[in-house]
């Protein structure tokens, strides 16, 4: 009998707030840093962002040699390869998920689900509530947390009145805050935040170029944000991007095997 993994995604209606970008960092992180196995189920159809970028990585591994022996001795050191990237129309992600997940021999802990930002149809809502957990990034604007919370706070209340729902929990966490943003207001923010009692991830991501452009694999420069390899440690310091896995971990109570 094999392992259920934990369904999990990163979810807002909202646009451009980094969905695509937490789901590749967050697995490439667990993936190959902690040791975890992780599929990802790329649902934002057709475009397919995360699958497109895995085809344009391996496309650019064929010709750089650096990147090719970083990667062998990674998978060497691992004992795996990268993880599966399964490109799904939304309302059939779960179904795809689980005929992928059958036909495989390993045992999976985490299957994460890039959902489209369009969640107002049947089809996508029932994918995002068959979740476990759903982590929801949100920058530290008005209009951010309107269009945020106007779906967060029915979903949440839902989850609280029915136990019985895949989905456990949702959490919110600050991506994009820029050092310029006074402290008065995030603490206002986070006062509405608790008001409507939604949990919200202690670490904040920083506004950062780092997590703006996806520096492709071409030269030797340090990489960042990869689905072949994890964030460079060079690059961790001020991203808070480990902070935050550690965080995400600690709602999932998964134990990292490295
Ligand atoms: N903390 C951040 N600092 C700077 N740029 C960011 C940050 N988070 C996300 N971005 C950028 O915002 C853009 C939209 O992110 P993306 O993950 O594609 O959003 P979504 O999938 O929610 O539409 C991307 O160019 C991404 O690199
Ligand atoms: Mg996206």
């Amino acid at each position: 009998m094999k392992n259920e993994p934990l369904f999990i995604a990163f979810s807002t209606q909202k646009g451009g707030v980094g969905k695509s970008t937490f789901t590749v960092l967050v697995a490439s992180y667990l993936h190959y840093l902690k040791g975890l196995n992780v599929a990802v189920m790329d649902c934002d159809y057709p475009q397919c962002s995360v699958y497109e970028m895995r085809k344009r990585e391996v496309r650019q591994l064929e010709t750089n040699l650096h990147y090719q022996s970083k990667a062998i001795a990674l998978f060497d050191s691992l004992g795996k390869q990268t993880y599966p990237i399964v490109c799904a129309k939304p309302e059939e992600g779960i179904i795809k998920a689980r005929e992928f997940l059958a036909n495989e021999p390993t045992d999976y802990n985490v299957v994460f689900f890039d959902l489209p930002g369009t969640i107002n149809n049947d089809g996508v809502i029932a994918t995002f509530m068959a979740m476990n957990y759903v982590f929801v990034p949100m920058a530290p604007s008005r209009m951010s947390m309107e269009s945020t919370l106007s779906f967060i706070i029915p979903a949440n209340e839902l989850i609280a009145e029915h136990s019985d729902l895949n989905l456990k929990a949702i959490h919110l966490f600050w991506n994009r805050v820029d050092g310029r943003i006074k402290k008065e207001w995030l603490e206002h923010y986070e006062e509405v935040i608790r008001q409507f009692g939604l949990p919200l991830l202690k670490t904040a991501i920083p506004q950062s170029v780092r997590y703006d452009k996806e520096q492709s694999i071409e030269g030797s420069d340090a990489v960042f944000l990869s689905t072949i390899f994890p964030a460079d440690k060079t690059l961790l310091k001020g991203s808070n991007l480990d902070l935050l896995v550690d965080d995400i971990l600690e709602v999932l109570h998964l134990t990292p095997k490295l």
